[in-house]
Formats: structure tokens, C-alpha cells, sequence
């Protein structure tokens, strides 16, 4: 039986969705895990059927991009609505990741992930990092470097705010959310199943 991979996930304005698009991509490609997608605007409650969707899997990549120096409203309104889930501690021992875009190469990206690696604590889960040496931090690197931004703990992206999600995130940012898509299918596989 498949490994179920959730990615969680809210964009306003599509560039974080094209992000999704490469985790799930890369995720695909791993034997054994199958992969689907939650909205987190579909979530609005603690009785969301999304929200309970997310009981079954045995593993969840959240999403969102980074507004105000944070998670959006938006996927904080799931946040929120998993507190009952939290009290019953219902997705212990599920694996969890992170990834954010942003408009800024820093744009406090960090502080979204934190966030992120915050909630899956609470909730008991395993959390895994993006398992990339940084890019573009040497003479020879360049702005085509996966892991452009330098994250360990998720993965960050950036788009720039005056280009659509036909082009922005760019594709090193692209490839860094792909590769990141079969660090965490992998690691599900070497975690197993966490749906009981
Ligand atoms: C309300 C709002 C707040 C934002 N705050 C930040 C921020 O703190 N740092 C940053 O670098 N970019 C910020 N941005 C830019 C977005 O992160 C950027 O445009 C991103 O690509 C949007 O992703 P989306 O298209 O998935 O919504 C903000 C944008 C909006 C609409």
C-alpha cells in the first residue's frame, strides 16, 4: 500500500502554487507514495473535510507564502482550525516539511518556516529539513544555483513582485522545491506509514 504525502498549501496571487507544483513533482517520482493536494482556503474549521482529509495521510509538506514577515491568514486559518486535532494529538509521529516563497531574497522567510516547524512540534510530527547545501554563497556559484537562498530548515523561494507565475519563482527555485518534493517522499519511505 502507498505512502500518502499531503501538500498543504495557500498562495494569493498563484507564485507559492507554482512552487507547490515542483515539490509535488518531485514527490511523484518516489516509488510508494502517493501524492495529493490540500488547499488550505479550503479549511475554515475544525469540521473542514480537508481538514480530515489530512487524518489519513501519513505525512504533510505545508506551504504558504510569506506575508507580513509570516504564514498568510490564510494558512494560519488552518493552523487554527487543527487545535482539536492538536488536544488529541491525532497526527503524532506524522513526518512534516515546510516551504515558503517571498517577494525579497531574505523577506524574513525564515520566521514562516519557523512558524511552520512550530505548529508540526506541537502536533508531535517528525519534522524534515530541505537537506541542501546552500547556493550562490561562493565565487563560483550564481543566482542558477538550487538552494539560491540559503535555507536548511524548509525551502524558500523567491519571486520577484513584478513578474507572473509564469516565470517567477525562477528555475532555480524551481529545481530547489523539486528536489526538496523527493527529500521528503524519502523520507517518508524510510519513516513508514503514521496514518493509525
Ligand atoms: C499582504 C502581503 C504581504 C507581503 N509581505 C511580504 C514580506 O513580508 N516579505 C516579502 O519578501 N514579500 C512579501 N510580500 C510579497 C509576497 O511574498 C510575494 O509577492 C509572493 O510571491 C506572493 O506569493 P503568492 O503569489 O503565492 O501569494 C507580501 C505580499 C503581500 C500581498
Amino acid at each position: 500500500m502507498s505512502l500518502k504525502l499531503a501538500v498543504v498549501c495557500h498562495s494569493g496571487y498563484g507564485h507559492t502554487d507554482v512552487v507547490a507544483e515542483h515539490v509535488v513533482a518531485g514527490a511523484s517520482t518516489v516509488a510508494g507514495v502517493e501524492v495529493s493536494v490540500i488547499k488550505a482556503a479550503d479549511i475554515t474549521g475544525p469540521d473542514s473535510p480537508a481538514l480530515a482529509e489530512l487524518d489519513n495521510v501519513d505525512g504533510m509538506i505545508f506551504g504558504s507564502p510569506t506575508y507580513m514577515g509570516s504564514a498568510s491568514a490564510v494558512f494560519k486559518t488552518f493552523m487554527e482550525a487543527s487545535s482539536g486535532r492538536w488536544m488529541e494529538q491525532k497526527w503524532a509521529n506524522k513526518l512534516a516539511a515546510g516551504f515558503t516563497n517571498s517577494g525579497s531574497m531574505n523577506g524574513d522567510k525564515q520566521n514562516t518556516l519557523i512558524e511552520m516547524m512550530t505548529f508540526a512540534m506541537q502536533h508531535s510530527m517528525i519534522w524534515v529539513g530541505l537537506g541542501q547545501m546552500p547556493g550562490n554563497n561562493h565565487s563560483g556559484g550564481s543566482d542558477a544555483d538550487t538552494n539560491r537562498c540559503g535555507a536548511a530548515i524548509g525551502c524558500m523561494t523567491q519571486a520577484n513582485v513584478d513578474e507572473g507565475p509564469d516565470v517567477a519563482p525562477p528555475n532555480a527555485d524551481r529545481e530547489t522545491a523539486k528536489l526538496f518534493g523527493i527529500r521528503v517522499a524519502e523520507a517518508l519511505c524510510r519513516w513508514g506509514a503514521q496514518n493509525a
